[in-house]
């Protein structure tokens, strides 16, 4: 439904529900499996809260769990940019949660259930698989992510980074499975479509990432130890928040885009914390999404920013469903030698706007290509882009602190279009440095000795 065609929709007629593999939920924010799930009082709060579904904290083989179990970047005023755990798989019993599991599907039966899972041999996955399905959970997810401790036991992403390995256990999974199995990926791995292809191959029926990346946050500057600290020594963590979403998204394009992965559906996971969030997951092709950090850092209550925010645009769009969106930006997602070498941008000032800070001056003059100028005026700090000095690489608008002060303003008429790609099959790229079709030559840089003066 186009709204030029219908007029503005409304908001009561959007559907937000999801049928994602055949799980069904009355809307597609799902909380990730980590703490907040860790118990059916925490799950049953969410869904009261707006949530439309949960994977359970992964349940599994018994652990033990260490003190403390995170740490985190705080980025200037921001607390937990990023944030790091070096927890493991659930460690409550088996037997508590999975008559919590039943006890939820009890109060929520419209809900998504879905358990976690990490275990070794063929025979623990037929087992737990069945305590689950009689739990009445209404999907599996396979854990191959855990970058810490389960990995050193043969488990998390020692799986998801061996796709042979990876491929059949999703086989063994789908042999004794009644429900529809996800299977979550690790991003410890340089090419994501590998085990993405393995999931696909053996059987599963949905994918989810990202789960968490390897990292150190930081060392304490008197014990040397890093964070989190265990009785003087630490491990590497897994990395998550809004400082891995850019990662995340990344990794969905790739497996959004792939001709048989794209069959199934991909729940998105990965530094998701608003509505805006939600929709460019959405619009790379997740059909649900999955949140940890944001909840364990502001509550279950940020569901209804996101629930708002996912309406209104969808609102505005004339979007009734979250299918008549997902993966439409995906064409737009290309290699870089598709792209046009004739588009041409430059920085423009709107000086009613600029408050003479200078930002943008030090930041092209020191790291971009010396295209903005000062007046000599003391009294004048109103910079001006030398037009002909400009690549249109937007670091000035970036580091302006005034909203819409720098703009791009497009410099070339549309009407001509080459790609890389075209130009060397037609033998036209540069082929030494003194080449006239090189780039940077023509480019203005100035003497080494004006940096003195
Ligand atoms: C403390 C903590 C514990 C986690 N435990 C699990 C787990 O048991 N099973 C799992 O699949 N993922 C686990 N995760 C990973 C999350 O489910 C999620 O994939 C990751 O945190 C990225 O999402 P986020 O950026 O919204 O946090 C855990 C994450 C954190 C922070
Ligand atoms: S777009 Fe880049 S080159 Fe142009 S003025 Fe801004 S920082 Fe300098
Ligand atoms: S960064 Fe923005 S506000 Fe600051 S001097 Fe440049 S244009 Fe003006």
């Amino acid at each position: 439904m186009s709204e030029g065609q219908w007029g503005k929709i409304k908001n009561n007629m959007i559907d937000l529900s999801v049928n994602f593999a055949g799980i069904k939920a009355p809307n597609p924010f799902w909380l990730a499996s980590a703490p907040p799930t860790n118990s059916g009082y925490q799950i049953m709060k969410a869904f009261e809260a707006g949530w439309g579904g949960a994977v359970w904290k992964t349940l599994g083989v018994p652990v033990v769990n260490v003190s403390s179990r995170y740490g985190s970047v705080n980025y200037r005023n921001t607390r937990m940019m990023g944030f790091n755990n070096i927890e493991l798989i659930t460690d409550r019993p088996l037997a508590d949660n999975l008559r919590e599991i039943e006890e939820v599907k009890k109060y929520f039966p419209d809900h998504a259930v879905i358990a976690s899972l990490m275990v070794e041999s063929k025979k623990e996955w037929h087992q737990i698989i069945k305590d689950v399905e009689n739990a009445g959970a209404d999907g599996i997810e396979l854990n191959f992510g855990c970058p810490h401790g389960m990995c050193e036991r043969g488990m998390g992403s020692a799986v998801g980074q061996e796709p042979d390995v990876l491929k059949l256990i999703v086989e063994w999974v789908k042999e004794a499975a009644n429900i529809p199995v996800i299977t979550k990926l690790s991003p410890n791995i340089s090419h994501i479509v590998d085990p993405g292809l393995a999931a696909y191959q053996g059987g599963t029926d949905a994918i989810s990432l990202i789960n968490t990346i390897k990292s150190i946050v930081g060392i304490d500057l008197d014990s040397y130890a890093p964070y989190p600290i265990v009785d003087g020594k630490s491990t590497n963590g897994g990395y998550c928040g809004p400082a891995v979403k850019p990662i995340a998204m990344h990794m969905l394009k790739d497996l959004a885009q792939h001709p048989d992965i794209s069959k199934v559906p991909i729940s998105g996971i990965g530094g998701i914390e608003t509505w805006r969030d939600v929709v460019e997951f959405i619009l790379l092709g997740a059909t649900s999404i999955q949140v940890c950090t944001a909840v364990m850092h502001y509550g279950f209550g940020i569901v209804r920013e996101m629930e708002t925010g996912l309406r209104q645009f969808m609102d505005d769009k004339g979007y009734t469903t979250i299918y008549d969106f997902a993966g439409k930006a995906l064409p737009n997602v290309t290699e870089w030698k598709h792209l046009n070498l004739e588009h041409k941008v430059i920085a423009e000032i709107n000086t009613d706007k600029c408050i003479g800070c200078d930002l943008c001056y030090i930041a092209c003059d020191d790291g971009a290509h010396q295209a903005i100028s000062i007046p000599s005026e003391a009294d004048n700090r109103i910079p001006s882009i030398i037009e002909e000095n400009c690549v249109g690489c937007n670091l000035c608008a970036l580091v302006c602190p005034v909203e819409d002060c720098i703009t791009m303003v497009k410099k070339d008429d549309g009407t001509k279009h080459s790609t890389w790609e075209e130009r060397t099959l037609a033998d036209d790229v540069p082929i030494t440095f003194d080449d006239d079709r090189a780039g940077g030559k023509g480019h203005y840089v100035p003497k080494p000795s004006d940096a003195l003066k």
